[in-house]
């Protein structure tokens, strides 16, 4: 039997849905029963009435799941599949930040520990971010963590004066405006689009078409009619693009921008982790409560 029929044949035994992200391998994303960006893949894990989630993603995206839909096991394939992001701010780091600002608004990115999560009023994800920041009244002061780059493009689309931590993405922030001119002149009239974590979407944002999160890309990319498109966030995602867009070209503006995390998970881990049922993300309660209350406002929104 193919390790992919073993894999269907686990998922029904199992009662269990696959979730894979844009960045995963293309053979994960071809078998999975639904792929997409971060909110999609939130709203599908709330969602699901399956016993087992298998989140083929990251770290922080199968706490998420697990906080949404509690009673659910949720697996993630393998441990290694953290996020450099989610890294650059501690809970404890976010509580001296918020004593530094007392009364601020906390807006935390998705790509979080869920400690983090659960000192924050708010979370967001790269497509609705700006949305999520819009409500937030006038008066307040806010504090956004911990993309500065998605930060900055947000603070430039609503015009509010927020407080930015200082981490990046490593994959998307090596993307600069740099990369961005080099891959223009090569590919002379082709639109850009562009993440809102890479190092160029907020400095050169007259140069690029359109910011868009990972399935914002995937519309645009399905859409177009322009015969070339130049892709500024991870390699993963185009695999899909060429399926959505026969008659697209869609080149990266830097085929190494690979992200180690997304692709430690392999097919053979998959099946693994459907007869195993490893490994468990669990979130202590009294935490998961508190981050309940800022992702519901997330996929609310
Ligand atoms: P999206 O929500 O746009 O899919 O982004 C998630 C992510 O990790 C980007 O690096
Ligand atoms: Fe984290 Fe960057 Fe990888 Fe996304 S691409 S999972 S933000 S390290």
């Amino acid at each position: 039997m193919s390790l992919e029929s073993e894999i269907r044949q686990l998922r029904e035994e199992r009662d269990a849905v696959l979730l894979a992200h844009n960045y995963q391998r293309g053979e994960i994303q071809d078998l999975a029963d639904y792929v997409g960006d971060s909110l999609y893949l939130s709203r599908k894990a709330m969602e699901s009435d399956r016993s087992v989630i298998v989140f083929a993603g990251v770290r922080f995206m199968a706490e998420t799941a697990k906080i949404l839909n509690p009673s659910r096991t949720v697996l993630l394939p393998d441990l290694k599949a953290g996020c450099a992001l989610a890294d650059a701010i501690t809970v404890e780091q976010l509580r001296a930040w918020k004593a530094e600002h007392p009364g601020a608004v906390v807006v935390a990115y998705i790509n979080t520990s869920a400690e983090v999560k659960a000192e924050a009023d708010y979370c967001c994800t790269s497509s609705n971010a700006v949305k999520i920041v819009e409500q937030i009244p006038k008066d307040r002061e806010i504090l956004f963590l911990p993309d500065m780059f998605l930060g900055d493009y947000v603070r430039r689309r609503t015009g509010r004066a927020m407080h930015l931590w200082v981490g990046d993405c490593p994959v998307h922030a090596k993307l600069r405006p740099e990369t961005l001119a080099h891959s223009r002149a090569d590919h002379p009239g082709a639109p850009v689009i562009a993440h809102p974590e890479c190092g160029c979407a907020s400095q050169v944002l007259p140069q690029v078409d359109q910011v868009l999160s990972t399935d914002g890309m995937l519309r645009y990319a399905e859409e177009t009619r322009a015969p070339e498109v130049l892709v500024a966030t991870e390699v993963g995602i185009l695999h899909r693009m060429a399926k959505l867009n026969p008659t697209t070209h869609f080149s990266p503006i830097d085929a190494g921008a690979v992200c180690p995390y997304m692709k430690e998970i392999t097919l053979e881990d998959i099946r693994d982790s459907l007869r195993e049922l490893r490994y468990r993300i669990d979130v202590a309660p009294e935490v998961a409560e508190k981050a309940r209350r800022a992702l519901e406002r997330m996929v609310a929104a």
